[in-house]
């Protein structure tokens, strides 16, 4: 099937399109690079064997976009582009609506216009807000959102629904609950490419491997969990990247059933294990053989105690579960960062 990437060069674009690639499926991308690099596109397209077509341009270009998935016959997107930094977010919000709603929208008219009727959305586990208890299955509200990106998820899922509803040419969407994704591909050459000093949790911990960053601050160590520190749901990359193969079958399967399925449907992307932050600490230093420095300071805003994943309709849907370990995640982040010091070259 010919598919496009939006953000296809971004961090989980660009591993979803190993993936894709691998299950024989021809991938296209289109990304503005503000915060990837088009060498990300020319490593996947080494790693995979197959030629990655890009178009630099803006996904608010709706007649480009329209004319892109005609000409090149795309029969199913899966919409990664957008801003992701929470705390960016907080200071830029009009920044984060523009760019991730106003692409959005557009993507969904050049859709229409083109007759492309199978989207997959990057979302994230944050639409569930702050007073959701874990693990979290998808019948749970959305909003209470903490910060604007994740209102932005939030809002472009809702707007995947409407025009669901009146979509003239049977819009069937996949809404993807991401919740922690770190790691790297294996062989180190593509991964995750932060600005500056990271805010995430992995790549903070990859540059105090590195030597660029002195310590790690762990951000609460009050918290009513096991060991003191924040539950979260890391889930490697590349296992994230098969969830989108598999939802990519499963709108197949959907198009070709005789029963009636749900147009837009959530489904949580997770291990479904909750894992400490001081677990990763942990275990990143086990598997890689050398301690990283860390204190406890103090919580961070917005950071709840625990979130992590009921996973059972992503089995039930996908016929996807996770299969790599916390080990691979922290072995295969190192890896990457060993390799790549300053990253990708920029433009
Ligand atoms: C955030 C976003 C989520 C997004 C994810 C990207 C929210 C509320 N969360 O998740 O939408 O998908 O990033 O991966 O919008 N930590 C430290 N020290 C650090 C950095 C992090 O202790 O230097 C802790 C945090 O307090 C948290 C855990 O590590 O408990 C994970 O943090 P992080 O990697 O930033 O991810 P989330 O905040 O869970």
């Amino acid at each position: 099937m010919n598919i496009l990437l939006t953000g296809g060069a971004g961090y989980i674009g660009s591993h979803t399109a190993i993936a894709l690639a691998e299950s024989g499926h021809s991938v296209f991308a289109a990304d503005n690079f503000s915060n990837s690099s088009p060498e990300a596109i020319r490593r996947v397209s080494e790693l995979s064997g197959q030629r990655i077509s890009c178009f630099d341009m803006d996904i608010r270009n709706t007649p480009m976009l329209a004319d892109i998935l005609l000409r090149k016959e795309i029969q199913c997107v899966i919409h990664f582009a957008g801003y992701k930094a929470v705390g960016e977010s907080l200071t830029k919000p009009l920044l984060y609506y523009d760019n991730n709603i106003a692409t959005t929208v557009s993507l969904l008219a050049a859709m229409e216009e083109a007759g492309v009727s199978r989207l997959i959305f990057s979302s994230s586990a944050s639409v569930y807000g702050e007073d959701a208890p874990s693990p979290i299955s998808e019948e749970a509200g959305i909003g209470g959102c903490t910060n604007p990106y994740s209102r932005t998820k939030a809002i472009c899922e809702q707007i995947i629904q409407d025009a669901a509803a009146s979509s003239p040419v049977g819009l069937q969407a996949v809404l993807l609950r991401y919740f922690n994704p770190i790691g790297a591909h294996p062989s180190g050459m593509i991964g995750e490419n932060p600005h500056g000093i990271p805010n995430n949790l992995m790549p903070y911990i990859t540059q105090v491997a590195a030597g660029i960053l002195p310590e790690l601050t762990i951000f609460g160590g009050d918290y009513d969990t096991p060991d003191g520190t924040c539950l979260r749901d890391f889930i490697h990359v590349m296992d994230l990247a098969e969830a989108h193969a598999q939802a990519v079958e499963y709108l197949s399967r959907a198009a070709s059933s005789n029963t009636d399925v749900p147009t837009v449907v959530p489904i949580n992307i997770g291990t479904g294990t909750p894992y400490s932050v001081l677990d990763v600490v942990k275990t990143f230093s086990d598997v890689n053989g050398f301690p990283i420095p860390y204190h406890i300071g103090a919580r961070r805003d917005g950071d709840i105690p625990a979130l992590y994943a009921d996973v059972s309709r992503a089995e039930q849907l996908l016929h996807w579960h996770a299969t790599r370990s916390l080990a691979d995640m922290c072995r295969d982040a190192w890896t990457w960062q060993r390799k790549n010091p300053e990253g990708y070259w920029l433009r």
